[in-house]
């Protein structure tokens, strides 16, 4: 997997990987206080195929120099270097050796309008990283514990399907619910805007925390949808999923719409479309949605209804279609 030569006097090694954005069904929305990016509450997302982010990471041995990061061809930002250094650290506390990073990352789709691509970003750049340092890739709790630094979202990326990830007393593990195989709903991703959220999903996590008046219920409620969710999933029963995931996704964003000031991920388009949505399932088109920090609505729909649905909802805006699946693949290298 890991393909390492001599470059002049530096050992050099090189690991690529690409990553597919989640959903999350049940949503991660809040941090344990202390902790490094770790959840308040348990959450349950689906991988989506096509979503794809790629990375390359280069491991320089013997130099100092500082890592090289560029995110869709530019130099990435403070706050993203800063989180990357954080992942790669934690991959060279497993590999035992230090290096010089240069890394290359790249989504095939909008970044940060809510539609997961840092959580597909993140984890791309884990898996390259693990493979680079020459550390096992089957061992994805630990490759997922690095991506979460990256981003909490992320670590849901390293497994394809329905994927769990759980606060436990110190810290939260990371585990496969049901493949995609098990139910194999489609997505339908009404894009009302593809420009980047004006609050990151850390930032108003945090804020919602300190502010909102409803926090409390949010916590409390999640720790049982997460349960009953999982359930659902596990007894492909529809109706009790669109129930479940609206009401979680209503209440996540009560406590945006309630935090000191508000923050407003949703737009009136976005409750239009909600809307549509309720009632095209109450004249039997089985659908549910949900939303994140972002405006665009993501329509997940029973196998084979993808079609029917995107047509029932085109006229509001343009719509792509993905089947679930996803996951981290993490390639071969060659220097
Ligand atoms: O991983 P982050 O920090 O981008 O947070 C993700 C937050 C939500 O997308 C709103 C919910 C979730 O569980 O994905």
């Amino acid at each position: 997997m890991v393909d390492q030569s001599i470059v002049g006097q530096h050992l050099e090694s090189v690991g690529r990987a690409t990553a597919t954005a989640n959903f999350a069904l049940s949503k991660y929305w809040g941090k344990q206080t202390g902790g490094v990016q770790q959840p308040a509450v348990p959450s349950i997302s689906v991988g989506i195929q096509g979503l794809t982010a790629e990375a390359e990471v280069r491991l320089n041995y013997g130099t100092n120099q500082e890592h090289e990061i560029r995110i869709a061809g530019n130099p990435a930002n403070e706050k993203t270097c800063r989180r990357i250094e954080t992942l790669l650290d934690a991959v060279f506390a497993h590999s035992g050796r230090k290096a010089q990073a240069i890394i290359r990352s790249d989504t095939r789709f909008p970044i940060a309008a809510g539609l997961a691509s840092s959580a597909a970003g993140m984890a791309a750049v884990a898996g390259a990283a693990w493979i680079a340092a020459g550390l096992d890739p089957g061992d994805r709790s630990a490759i997922a514990d690095c991506a979460r630094l990256g981003s909490g979202s992320a670590c849901r990326s390293v497994h394809d399907g329905y994927v769990a990830w759980e606060p436990t007393d110190d810290g939260s593990i990371i585990r496969q619910v049901a493949s995609a195989d098990h139910w194999p709903l489609e997505l339908c991703l009404v894009r009302l805007d593809d420009r980047p959220k004006k609050v990151s999903s850390a930032d108003g996590m945090l804020h919602c925390m300190e502010t909102s008046p409803v926090w409390s219920s949010w916590v409390e409620r999640a720790f049982l949808d997460a349960v009953e969710i999982e359930q659902a999933i596990l007894d492909k029963d529809l109706e009790k999923l669109a129930d479940l995931v609206e009401a979680n996704c209503l209440l996540m964003h009560a406590t945006t719409l309630t935090a000191r000031p508000p923050i407003f991920y949703m737009q009136g388009r976005t409750l239009q479309v909600m809307e549509t949505v309720t009632s095209l399932r109450r004249d039997g088109l089985p659908c549910f949605f949900t939303v994140d920090a972002g405006p665009n609505v993501k329509v997940f729909t029973a196998p084979g209804t993808a079609q029917t649905i995107k047509t029932a909802l085109e006229d509001m805006a343009p719509i792509d279609v993905y089947a679930i699946g996803g996951g981290l693949t993490a390639e071969e290298s060659s220097i």
